[in-house]
């Protein structure tokens, strides 16, 4: 969105998120912001959908970003509840913003032929561009290193292995960005494969000030947290693109 690469390739394994990345790539995102500004949220109205049987892909991505926006903590793994009273105590309706929503899904939909979407398995996909210099990494694992209980509750796709994924990053020819919650056996982790660790500001769902640790194969010069409070405060910038091409990556 910011114009930082030519080329982008994700992939996710959680066939619900996946169902919302391919309608929001393609022509049925229409379709889909329509039934985002048509429903009329309510308990009830809630409840009613989600226990419809989805009858195709539309309906799986609008039962998915309903469920994230409506579950405590957003949480999508399988047994999440609704939230009781919510932000300002409005309920479910409280962190359902239909216009948001809409205008980020037609900005995606607005950059889709720079956007390739794999429901694959990262470790399938990451070391085909393992040695391509141009190809940066930004792996977002569940926080589940050291035994760690936060990211086994949020998602279906919660195990892997992250020995592995350092041992395939370590050998990445370009550069690399992973974030983790900042664990001492996170630390370890990334230390004894060869990488730098940053804490960085971010908000939680519950709008609480918490660090993240960032992990990276090159050294980097972090914003305080001051800063990056600050930048995470900002609407989302959507550049036009740059006339300068001299220090973009391919991917
Ligand atoms: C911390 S979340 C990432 C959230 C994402 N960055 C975002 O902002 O929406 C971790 C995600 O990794 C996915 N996942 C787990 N194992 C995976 C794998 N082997 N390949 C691809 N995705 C995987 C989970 O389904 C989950 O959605």
């Amino acid at each position: 969105m910011e114009d930082l690469a030519d080329q982008v390739i994700m992939a996710e394994l959680d066939s619900n998120v996946a169902a919302v990345w391919k309608v929001v790539l393609s022509d049925a995102s229409t379709n889909l912001v329509k039934r985002i500004r048509r429903f009329e949220i309510s308990r009830d109205a809630v409840i009613g959908e989600l226990c419809k049987e989805p009858q195709n892909e539309i309906d799986v991505a609008f039962q998915t970003i309903l469920r994230n926006r409506v579950q405590r903590g957003g949480i999508l793994a399988p047994g999440a509840s609704l939230m009781k009273n919510g932000e300002n105590n409005v309920g479910v309706a409280s962190r359902w913003y239909p216009e948001t929503l809409a205008k980020r899904i037609a900005a995606i939909n607005a950059a889709r032929k720079k956007i390739e979407f794999l429901h694959k398995d990262a470790f399938d996909v990451i070391p085909k561009y393992l040695r391509d210099e141009t190809a940066a990494f930004f792996v977002d694992p569940p926080y589940t290193a050291g035994g760690k209980a936060a990211g086994k509750r949020l998602y279906l796709h919660s195990w892997i292995d992250h020995d592995s994924l350092f041992d395939l990053l370590e050998n990445a020819a370009g550069e690399v960005m992973l974030t983790y919650d900042d664990a001492k056996e996170v630390r370890d982790l990334a230390r004894s494969h060869g990488f730098f660790t940053k804490p960085i500001a971010m908000k939680s769902t519950h709008h609480a000030r918490v660090f993240e640790l960032a992990i990276t194969n090159r050294r980097f010069a972090a914003p305080s947290a001051d800063e990056s409070l600050r930048l995470l405060n900002q609407p989302p910038r959507y550049r036009a693109k740059r006339k300068s091409h001299s220090r973009k990556g391919k991917k």
